[in-house]
């Protein structure tokens, strides 16, 4: 390509002529004049072909979202026309000559305003040019620089980013796990992770002491507004500290976020509150209040520490184990609280045994959640006992965790945001889809692609599966 300026460097290039690459974002036919204006991915441009320019014959021929390169002159706009507080509001492109590198046919929906007017599903299927619209190439682009400037601070702080497998064991716990058929062991399967929870623990008996991942978890549950079913992660885990220094470091990396990105909003109250579990649930009658003392405040954040989580709860008939008369709340690797310990060693007033562990909730969103876990072997174990484990059945799933930590594990804890949900309220969308490039519907679809899709018979065979006839989902 030639020498190229990107249409947000134009006010810099005034009277002269430069070369943009890009799409017609909007065409304005006036008869003497043709209005065209042009975007890139860092802009927009208004550009005018003028009465006897030789560029009026082609320019009477263009389209919207025709792919172009233009050579033109940056002219200072009439005074009358200037605009203030938009880019380039104060300059146009003469337009000189048009070289016309793609054509497009009519869109199925127009992507010059905000899209959410549109039908979810077509914007779904056309997503390439739903994110074409200037809303949600701003969405996408500030995921990317917040989880930068995340990577950027957790580096400095000496944390290093550790990839962990998505192929994984499944274990009955993983109920709603996506599982994988390998082709090698037939009739076996790995199971995508619901989180990196063991493998994160798992390298800090590795002594990396400080991990982060921005990591993509699949969970096959059903879905609304807030959830997906994959979606990303902030995943933290530490060793040597306490949920103070836990919560302190969240806090310090959460405000930094908002004061460099949204200098506009106010962070209701810092440091964050912290509110007990059961006053969450006696006052507001959910454990992730909306504590906003202006809920019409577009720009207010009020994040809260919900605490003091019973560990156990009774298992309901809903649960899947259905061994035991208790389960974890949260994460069956937290560890209790101090206070709590004893009993919880002793298997006593199970019921009011509190954990270590701490939500983080968002204008009534959770959007992060971790503990202090169990580094004792003999702790652990604890919990799985108190659900009514058996020793094989201990050994089986879990055996290798107790292993690890019989081998020198420090004590640590951690912490995982939901990335998505949190851009999803930094952005004022009231939807996690709108953050996500290729997000699905909320039946679990992928309308670009097709997926879930049957396999085809060959796959079938090299995999050892047969389906069932009467289980084939139906089809519309
Ligand atoms: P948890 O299951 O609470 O904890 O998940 C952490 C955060 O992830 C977000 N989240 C989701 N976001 C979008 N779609 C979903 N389906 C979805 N499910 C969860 C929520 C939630 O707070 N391993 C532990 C963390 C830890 O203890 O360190 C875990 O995964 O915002």
């Amino acid at each position: 390509m030639k020498q190229r300026t990107y249409i947000n460097e134009l006010s810099e290039k005034k009277q002269e002529t430069v070369i943009i690459y890009g799409w017609i974002n909007v065409r304005r036919d006036q008869g003497k004049m043709i209005f065209l204006d042009f975007r890139d991915t860092s802009g927009i441009i208004q550009g005018v072909i003028l009465p006897n320019s030789n560029a009026m014959e082609i320019g009477k021929t263009l389209r919207e979202e025709f792919v172009v390169e233009i050579t033109g002159k940056v002219n200072e706009r009439p005074e009358k026309n200037k605009k203030s507080g938009i880019l380039n509001g104060d300059i146009e492109l003469e337009i000189l000559h048009i070289n016309v590198l793609n054509e497009s046919a009519t869109l199925p929906f127009p992507i010059s305003g905000d899209t959410r007017e549109v039908n979810e599903s077509i914007r779904l299927k056309y997503r390439y040019l739903d994110l074409r619209s200037d809303r949600m190439h701003k969405n996408i682009a500030n995921r990317f620089k917040i989880q930068n400037f995340i990577r950027n601070y957790l580096e400095k702080d000496g944390f290093l980013e550790i990839e962990t497998p998505l192929l994984s064991a499944p274990t009955p716990e993983g109920s709603r796990s996506y599982v994988v058929p390998s082709r090698i062991y037939k009739g076996s399967f790995y199971s995508l992770p619901q989180s990196p929870q063991q493998y994160k623990q798992l390298l800090m008996v590795s002594g990396f002491e400080k991990y982060f991942q921005f990591a993509r978890c699949m969970r096959d549950e059903d879905t609304r507004g807030d959830r997906q079913p994959e979606f990303t992660q902030l995943d933290m885990e530490m060793s040597f500290v306490t949920e103070e220094d836990i919560i302190q470091l969240n806090e310090k990396i959460l405000i930094s976020i908002v004061e460099k990105y949204y200098p506009e909003k106010r962070i209701q109250q810092i440091p964050f509150p912290r509110m007990p579990y059961k006053e969450a649930m006696g006052k507001y009658g959910n454990d992730r209040p909306d504590i906003r003392e202006d809920k019409t405040d577009a720009n207010l954040l009020a994040f809260l520490w919900i605490v003091d989580f019973p560990m156990f709860e009774k298992t309901g008939e809903d649960n899947v184990d259905g061994t035991g008369e208790w389960t974890f709340t949260h994460n069956p690797f937290s560890k209790p609280r101090d206070e709590d310990f004893e009993k919880f060693m002793s298997k006593e007033s199970i019921g009011e045994i509190l954990t270590t562990q701490y939500d983080i909730t968002l204008n009534g969103l959770e959007i992060g959640g971790g503990s202090i876990r169990n580094h004792k072997p003999s702790a652990l174990r604890t919990t799985f006992e108190i659900m009514g484990y058996n020793n094989e059945r201990i050994e089986n799933n879990f055996g290798h965790m107790l292993k690890a930590l019989e081998l020198g594990a420090p004590p640590h804890g951690g912490i995982a945001w939901g990335f998505d949900r949190l851009m999803m309220i930094l952005e004022q969308e009231l939807n996690i889809r709108e953050v996500i490039a290729f997000a699905k519907t909320g039946d679990g679809k992928d309308l670009i692609m097709n997926a879930p899709a049957e396999i085809s018979n060959r796959q079938r065979v090299d995999l050892g599966i047969s389906i069932k006839k009467d289980s084939l989902w139906k089809r519309y």
